[in-house]
């Protein structure tokens, strides 16, 4: 049987990610940094932390495929004195090592998942598309797209198949980050001063997501390819709010605050950046996807956003009230 590494395998997205793959007849192997309980049925091999001197020679015996999602994640707030270099340590070289180990191991195909945030922050008019220029604003866009540069020149010089994906948010249960924090609100009951906003974003679903690198794993077509992936549609903050409101049963409390004032207010409160992101567009074309490899996301965004919704009212019932939050 087809065997597949999966790096990250414990993290947001991992475990959808085992689930897609091992539907489609994979065997699965977690990759984990720690011994971690709850985790799926799946092989399991402890590498420790991934950087340069990651050893990979038993996580890739046997391994057609790799998946490799482990990354130093954006974070809010950032602690490193160096934010590029500790970015650059886990994301460029930690992905440079294990393309190297892989390619050495006879791997065929490594799949690789960036961000769109390669392609940069905004859009206005069009969507993002594959042949954009990359614009990387900050140490984690930066070294997704030197990994990403770093992979190409590893695959190029040896027998093995790169394919890159660049999501935008991913959602899903157990999202975190400022979805997350819409969503207590929400659960709270609380107004947010964010009905005015007309702005267009691509939001891609857990499922989907998977569903993507599940067949990047294997399709002839993906080797070699960047692919960005988006929902069947965007949706604008309210819109998004109001799905999210639905799946909670709850009303959506949004009041129409002009944007503008926003931006100010977010700037008062030192958080500009999440407010452009809430109220700017950022819109992803995921027509290459679909036309080179038949793609299609199976889950639409208000399924996909009730499921999310749903499942966090479920953990907050069972943490007790939300009060927990
Ligand atoms: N979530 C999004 O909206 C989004 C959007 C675009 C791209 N992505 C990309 O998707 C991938 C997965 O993201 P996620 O949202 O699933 O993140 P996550 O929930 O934070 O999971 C990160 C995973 O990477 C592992 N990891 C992190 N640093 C590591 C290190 N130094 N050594 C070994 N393992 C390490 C974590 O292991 P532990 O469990 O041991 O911590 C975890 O399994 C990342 O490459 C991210 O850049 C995510």
């Amino acid at each position: 049987m087809k065997r597949v590494l999966v790096t990250g395998a414990s993290g947001f997205i991992g475990g959808e990610v085992c689930r897609a793959l091992s539907e489609r007849g994979w065997q699965v192997r977690m990759a984990l940094r720690t011994p971690r309980p709850g985790l799926p049925d799946h092989e399991r091999v402890l590498v420790g932390e991934i950087g340069p001197q990651t050893d990979w020679t038993r996580a890739l015996a046997g391994v057609t495929a790799v998946v490799h999602l482990a990354a130093r994640v954006h974070v809010m707030r950032e602690v490193a004195a160096d934010p590029d270099a500790a970015f650059a340590l886990v994301n460029v070289k930690g992905t440079e090592c294990l393309a190297r180990a892989a390619a050495w191991a006879g791997v065929q195909r490594f799949v690789y998942v960036s961000s769109i945030k390669v392609n940069g922050e905004a859009t206005t008019g069009r969507p993002f598309t594959e042949l954009d220029p990359p614009d990387p604003r900050d140490p984690y866009a930066r070294s997704k797209a030197a990994a990403e540069q770093v992979l190409a020149r590893v695959a190029r010089g040896a027998a093995l198949e790169h394919v890159i994906v660049r999501p935008p948010l991913v959602y899903g249960p157990g999202v975190g980050g400022n979805l997350g924090r819409l969503l207590r609100a929400i659960r709270l009951g609380l107004p947010l001063p964010l009905g005015a906003i007309r702005n267009r974003r691509s939001l891609v679903g857990v499922w989907n997501l998977a569903d993507l690198l599940a067949l990047c794993a294997e399709h002839p077509a993906a080797a070699g390819e960047t692919f960005l992936a988006a929902d069947e549609s965007d949706l604008s903050t309210p819109q998004l709010l109001r799905l999210l409101a639905a799946g909670l049963g709850k009303p959506a409390r949004l009041w129409p605050v002009p944007p503008r004032l926003l931006g100010w207010l977010g700037v008062a409160a030192g958080n500009r950046a999440a407010v452009e992101r809430l109220c700017g567009s950022l819109q992803v074309s995921a027509e290459k996807a679909r036309a080179l490899l038949d793609w299609e996301p199976p889950v639409l965004p208000a399924e996909g956003l009730r499921r999310t919704a749903q499942a966090a009212e479920a953990v907050g019932a069972a943490s007790g009230a939300p009060s927990q939050f």
